[in-house]
């Protein structure tokens, strides 16, 4: 029989900071004074705008308005007047006076004015007698100048009112830099007039892949797709975030990621070869050849985009450029002879050289993605470190200036919770609290080489948001965690931001009608050993929540349901099983506050809860819940997320499976991912030795259970026939990838999910 049982212990309540208690604002102010007392707005402020900038103002006025039907007046005798004072601070300074004595608004520039409207706008709460704000101290200015968010427009489109909407939003959390990726394999999607068959030809494509482009067998859905901004529409878009105090930085890709340009201007490639706009997702071979003439051709399209967008930087790409067309054509070879460059990573460097060069030439500064690096850096070239800090150590270490964006925080493209209601995503995981643990400046560097770090940003690529709400849905409520790194001085404990977020920002979130995540509030099934076998709790961003939890029970023949409530201070025991019959446990949980039911599925086998002893680190990237992740009964999610798979990128994978006692095993299990768009790839074998005592290993030979095969799908299965207590498992991965396959040369990733035995009684 197994048992599950509900043991009931004390919540344990967080704890919260003077700093953050009762501040309704994010990002968290350098200080916040709260105090007694309350100013009511009826319908009006009143603010002595006589020597204020008229467009902070103008933006006030309409903020105020649209959000709470309040007026901004500049002469009337009653209610809450505010005094406006520009003091000798720092741009971005502001201090907020709200008491009933003195009611003033200190800035540094209108930039810093403009962070005090934000904050102000963001003050204003619901009472009993309407709108109102309560009394307070604020001083404040912005750790970072680079606060940015980006945008992929090329994989999906996006109106101008949503672009528009974009940065509406971010800046009213105080982000100040919108990096737009405006082309891609998928669409050209800005209108250059030297090159019209950029935007008639590049910017549309005839399918878009349905599902994960990983699927197999991939579908398409079949309709033309796409669409362009026209010079007038950038031009609104720029002014519009000027309004915002919002820098536009474009991004026109080079030399990869370069389809959609191929496809109307086939002779700037190697090959020449006609292709159209690709609807798939992922790395192409076909990439701009470093001829004069492609060179060229990029000069004339920036010097159309400098005429139109302001900003000092521009982002010219240079990220994920496979070589193979280079290596293959010969006017490349004629380059780097000419030029006597050693090989095709120079080449790059070049290219994106011939570029600085130009762009230094028109006043304006290069940046663009870590593999600008490889090959050597251009003179004037600053770095957007995205694969890890690596990237942004080395630039930092070289004097280049450098905006810090690795995956493992900032790519809100990744799933946002482990939970199966999430919408498809393109893979990982970066849950809030994720985020909200990114630090811009990595611990390697010195005092002097952290100046190089101009900031921090998140990038919203689009394969799998195909519409706005969906956008907002990702970047919210993240892009809140991360405004915490970019702007605060000091950034509060993370439990103090939830639990302020949670009685603030949602309501304005929801006042300002984003359609944003509500994820932190799906319950978090927390997985630990227990003695024969494992214990579930849940977690929650509320930890006095309870939950109603259904728990189904299958065993073969017979079913049975147990239903009870569950908070998270609670816990249930899995049993693992003592026979060879397959239970399956289903735990359905609901309560008023989720959308959906949540379900999760446990076998218990016999091998739940055993200790395993990693002999090989996982990657701490994939290393959620360490070797329990092998024997939790959970097979891993598929498009996977970070937490149910446990992550390698070695080439040998090996770990002691310990079964407490002396077992005859008939056979073994393992789970693998394949997913070879992620670099995941399936082993090549896998070996086994069998010990009684852990100390005297002898190899075990392992058998395919049919003639030919140790894989059905993703899972091996291998015939064992040995007597033991503890077999060391291990995975023996591609050298590396083959040619033609997505990350061809690099080490394959290994993602295991669970390990299994089937035993017999002698
Ligand atoms: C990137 O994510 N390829 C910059
Ligand atoms: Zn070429």
């Amino acid at each position: 029989m197994h048992r599950i049982i509900l043991s009931i212990s004390l919540a344990v309540s967080s704890s919260t900071t003077a700093q953050i208690n009762n501040c309704p604002i994010v990002p968290t102010p350098i200080r916040y004074e709260s105090h007694s007392g309350t100013h009511f707005l009826n319908g009006k402020i009143l603010l002595d705008t006589k020597d204020a900038p008229e467009k902070a103002v103008d933006y006030l006025r309409d903020r105020l308005s649209v959000l709470y039907e309040v007026e901004l007046l500049q002469d009337d005798t009653s209610g809450l007047s505010i005094s406006l004072e520009n003091v000798d601070e720092a741009a971005g300074y502001y201090s907020i006076t709200m008491l009933p004595e003195e009611q003033t608004i200190r800035y540094g520039s209108e930039e810093g004015l403009f962070y005090a409207f934000q904050s102000l706008t963001q003050m204003i709460r619901e009472g009993n007698h309407g709108w109102e704000i309560n009394h307070c101290l604020i001083e404040d200015e912005p750790k970072f100048g680079w606060r940015g968010l980006h945008l992929d427009v090329s994989r999906h489109f996006f109106s101008v009112a949503e672009v528009k909407r974009f940065i509406d939003l971010m800046a009213m959390y105080k982000f100040n830099v919108f990096h737009w990726h405006l082309t891609d394999d998928q669409g050209w999607r800005i209108e250059i007039r030297k090159y019209p068959k950029l935007t008639e030809i590049g910017s549309w494509r005839d399918s878009t892949v349905h599902g994960h482009y990983s699927d197999q067998p991939r579908k398409y859905d079949i309709g033309r797709y796409g669409g362009f901004y026209t010079r007038e529409d950038i031009r609104e878009i720029i002014a519009f975030a000027a309004d915002r105090n919002v820098t536009v930085v474009p991004e026109i890709e080079m030399p990869g990621h370069s389809r959609a340009a191929l496809a109307a201007y086939p002779e700037l490639s190697c090959t020449g070869e006609r292709q159209p706009v690709p609807g798939l997702w992922g790395i192409f071979d076909d990439i701009y050849c470093s001829r004069s003439s492609s060179i060229e051709f990029m000069k004339d399209v920036l010097s159309e985009v400098i005429e139109l967008f302001p900003s000092e930087y521009i982002h010219i790409g240079g990220d994920e450029v496979p070589k193979k067309r280079w290596e293959a054509c010969e006017d490349c070879k004629k380059v780097m002879e000419e030029n006597h460059l050693e090989n095709v990573h120079e080449l790059q460097s070049y290219f994106i050289t011939q570029i600085d060069e130009f762009l230094t030439s028109k006043g304006k500064k290069l940046i663009g993605w870590d593999e600008i690096l490889e090959g050597g850096l251009s003179p004037n070239a600053a770095v957007m470190s995205w694969r890890g800090e690596k990237g942004g150590i080395a630039a930092a270490r070289q004097k280049h200036t450098v905006v810090m964006s690795p995956t493992t925080y900032c790519y809100f493209d990744y799933y946002q919770s482990g939970n199966k209601s999430e919408p498809l995503a393109i893979g990982g995981l970066l849950p809030l609290e994720k985020v909200y643990q990114f630090n811009p400046i990595p611990e390697a560097l010195t005092e002097e080489e952290r100046k190089y770090i101009l900031g921090g940003q998140a990038n919203v690529w689009t394969e799998y948001i195909p519409d706005f709400e969906h956008v907002e849905y990702m970047v919210y409520p993240r892009a809140l965690a991360l405004i915490q790194s970019l702007w605060c001085k000091e950034k509060p404990h993370y439990e103090d931001f939830l639990s302020n977020y949670l009685k603030y920002q949602e309501d304005f979130l929801d006042h300002l009608n984003v359609h944003f995540s509500r994820s932190i509030h799906d319950p978090e099934l927390m997985l630990e050993r227990a003695e024969n076998g494992i214990v579930a709790r849940l977690k929650a961003a509320d930890p006095n929540a309870h939950f109603d939890v259904r728990i189904h029970v299958n065993s073969g023949k017979s079913s049975y349901v147990n239903a009870f409530v569950m908070g998270t201070q609670d816990s249930i025991f899995l049993e693992r099983s003592t026979d060879s019959i397959d239970k399956i446990i289903t735990m359905k949980i609901t309560s008023d506050a989720l959308n959906d039911e949540h379900v999760h599925r446990f076998l218990l086998h016999s091998d739940l809860g055993r200790p395993i002893e990693l002999i090989t680190p996982p990657h701490p990237k994939y290393n959620h819940n360490g070797s329990l992740t092998l024997v939790d009964g959970n097979r891993g999610a598929i498009p996977w997320k970070g937490d149910e798979w446990l992550g390698f990128r070695e080439q040998e994978v090996s770990m002691i499976v310990d079964m407490e006692q002396l077992e005859f095993v008939d056979d073994i299990t393992i789970g693998f991912l394949d997913d070879s768009g992620s670099w995941i790839y399936l082993p090549e074998s896998v070996s086994v030795k069998a010990s009684k005592n852990g100390r005297c290993w002898k190899k075990v030979n392992v058998k395919p259970p049919t003639d030919h095969n140790h894989f059905e799908g993703s899972t091996y299965r291998a015939i064992l026939g040995v007597k033991a207590r503890y077999l060391k498992v291990t995975v023996h991965p591609m050298e590396e990838i083959p040619a033609g396959m997505p990350g061809e040369g690099r080490i394959p990733w290994t993602f295991m999910d669970e390990i299994q035995m089937l035993k017999r009684s002698e």
